[in-house]
C-alpha cells in the first residue's frame, strides 16, 4: 500500500469542522470565494437597507416575504410582547452590571423567561413560533434595560405606538429616536438576523437535536455568539478603535499587533475568501453617521487599518468591524454591542431550529483518541 493509500483509510480530524457540511438546510446560501450571502434565496445587498427587520424574520422563518397584512399582523403581535415578566425586571434592575459581562445577564434572563414560560416544554410549530415572536419582542427591552443600567440610567418601558427599531432606540435614550437613527438599526438588525451554521447556530441546533426546548437553544446560542472568535468581536473592535484614538496611530498599532500575532478583531472569517458582504452598508452606514455626527475620525481610524491589514495581511473586514461603529454612533455603551447582534440573530437561530424539529436526527460526532493505551485500575489504596 502506498503512504497516500494508507493515509487515506485512516480516520481524519477537520480541525474546526472547517468545510464539513453537517445538515441540509434553506434558509441561507453563502458562497465564501464569490462572497455571496443570501437569505431564502434573496441577496443581502438587496434589501439590507429597506425591508423591516421583522419582515426580514418573517421571510426567515416562513420562506417568503409576509403580504401587507401578514406584516401589519405579525409587528403587532411581536409589539404585544415587549413587556418583561417581573422576574426579569427585576433580574435587570439588581444585576451587577458594573462588573457582569452583559451577555451573562442576557443568557440568565432568556432562561428566566423560559422558566415563566408553562408551554416551554411544547414542541409543536405553532407554540415555537409564538415564544420565538415572545423573544422577538422581549430581547430588545432586555438589551435596552441593560444598557440603561450599565450608563447609571433608570430603565425606560417600551413604547407602544412605535415601530420595532424606534421603540429600541426609544428605550436606550427615552427620547423617540430620528427617522435616520430608526433606519440605521433596522439595517443593522437585518444584516445579523442569518448566517448558515456559523457556531451559535449549529450550537443551537446541536442543543435542539436532543429534542431539548426552544429557550435552552436560544441560551446556547448566546453562550457561544458571546465568545471574542464570534459575536463577541464587535465589542472588541470597538475597543480596538477607542485604543487607536487617531489615524497616526493606525500603523504603531498594526506593527504590535503583528508582531505578537494578535488576531484583530473584525477582520478575518472562516467562509469568506473576499470582503465580508455584510461589511459594505455597515461601511457606509458608519461613514455617514459619523460624519452628521461630528466624529468622522472614527470611520477614519476604520478604514486606514482595513487598508492596511489588506496590503500587509491580505485580511478584509468581516461584519462586526464597521457595525461596530454603527452601535457606537447610535448610543449603545460599548460592552452592549454583541447583545444588540444577538437580539437579531434570534430570527435566524429560529429559523434553523424549526427546521432541526422538522427533521431531526441527533447530531454526535465523534472524536479520533489520543489519550493513554489501556492501562490497569489501582486502587487508591495501592497508588
Ligand atoms: C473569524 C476567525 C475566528 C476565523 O478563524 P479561522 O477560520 O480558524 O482562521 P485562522 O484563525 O486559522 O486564520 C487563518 C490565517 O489568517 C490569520 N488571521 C485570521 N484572522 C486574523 C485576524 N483577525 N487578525 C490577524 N490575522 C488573522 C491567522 O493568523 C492565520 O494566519 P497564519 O496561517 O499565517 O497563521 C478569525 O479570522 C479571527 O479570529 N478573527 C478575529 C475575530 C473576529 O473578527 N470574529 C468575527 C467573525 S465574523
Amino acid at each position: 500500500m502506498s503512504e497516500a493509500e494508507s493515509s487515506e483509510s485512516q480516520p481524519q480530524v477537520v480541525s474546526g469542522l472547517e468545510g464539513v457540511l453537517a445538515c441540509h438546510s434553506s434558509v441561507c446560501f453563502i458562497d465564501g470565494p464569490a462572497g455571496t450571502l443570501r437569505y431564502r434565496g434573496y441577496e443581502i445587498g438587496d434589501f439590507v437597507t429597506s425591508a423591516e427587520f421583522l419582515d426580514v424574520a418573517w421571510l426567515l422563518w416562513s420562506g417568503e416575504w409576509p403580504s401587507a397584512q401578514e406584516s401589519a399582523l405579525f409587528v403587532e403581535k411581536v409589539a404585544v410582547n415587549r413587556e418583561l415578566p417581573s422576574s426579569v425586571l427585576s433580574l435587570l434592575e439588581t444585576a451587577p452590571m458594573e462588573t457582569a459581562n452583559p451577555m451573562a445577564v442576557m443568557r440568565t434572563a432568556v432562561s428566566l423567561l423560559g422558566v415563566e414560560d408553562s408551554s416551554a416544554d411544547d414542541y409543536s410549530i405553532d407554540s415555537l413560533w409564538e415564544k420565538a415572536q415572545g423573544l422577538l419582542g422581549r430581547l430588545p427591552t432586555i438589551v435596552a434595560a441593560m444598557s440603561r443600567r450599565v450608563a447609571g440610567r433608570d430603565i425606560v418601558a417600551p413604547h407602544p405606538e412605535l415601530g420595532h427599531s424606534a421603540n429600541y432606540l426609544y428605550m436606550l435614550t427615552g427620547e423617540p429616536p430620528s427617522d435616520s437613527a430608526a433606519y440605521a438599526l433596522n439595517a443593522l438588525l437585518n444584516t445579523y438576523a442569518e448566517h448558515e451554521l456559523n457556531a451559535s447556530t449549529f450550537a443551537a441546533r446541536t442543543t435542539v437535536g436532543t429534542l431539548s426546548d426552544y429557550y435552552s437553544a436560544i441560551v446556547t446560542g448566546l453562550g457561544t455568539v458571546k465568545g471574542a472568535l464570534h459575536g463577541g468581536a464587535v465589542d472588541d473592535a470597538m475597543e480596538v478603535f477607542s485604543r487607536i484614538g487617531a489615524v497616526e496611530n493606525v500603523s504603531p498599532y498594526l506593527d504590535a499587533a503583528l508582531a505578537a500575532r494578535v488576531k484583530v478583531p473584525g477582520f478575518g472569517h472562516r467562509v469568506y475568501r473576499t470582503r465580508d458582504p455584510r461589511a459594505e452598508a455597515m461601511d457606509n452606514l458608519a461613514e455617514t453617521m459619523g460624519a452628521e455626527m461630528g466624529e468622522p475620525h472614527w470611520h477614519a481610524v476604520a478604514s486606514s487599518l482595513e487598508r492596511e491589514l489588506r496590503t500587509r495581511k491580505g485580511l478584509s473586514a468581516n461584519v462586526d468591524y464597521y457595525s461596530a461603529l454603527v452601535l457606537h454612533h447610535l448610543g449603545f455603551p460599548h460592552k452592549m454591542f454583541t447583545s444588540v447582534i444577538a437580539s437579531s440573530r434570534v430570527a435566524g437561530w429560529t429559523a434553523h431550529i424549526g427546521e432541526q424539529y422538522a427533521n431531526n436526527r441527533l447530531i454526535r460526532p465523534r472524536a479520533l483518541y489520543g489519550g493513554q493505551p489501556a492501562r490497569t485500575y489501582q486502587p487508591s489504596s495501592a497508588r
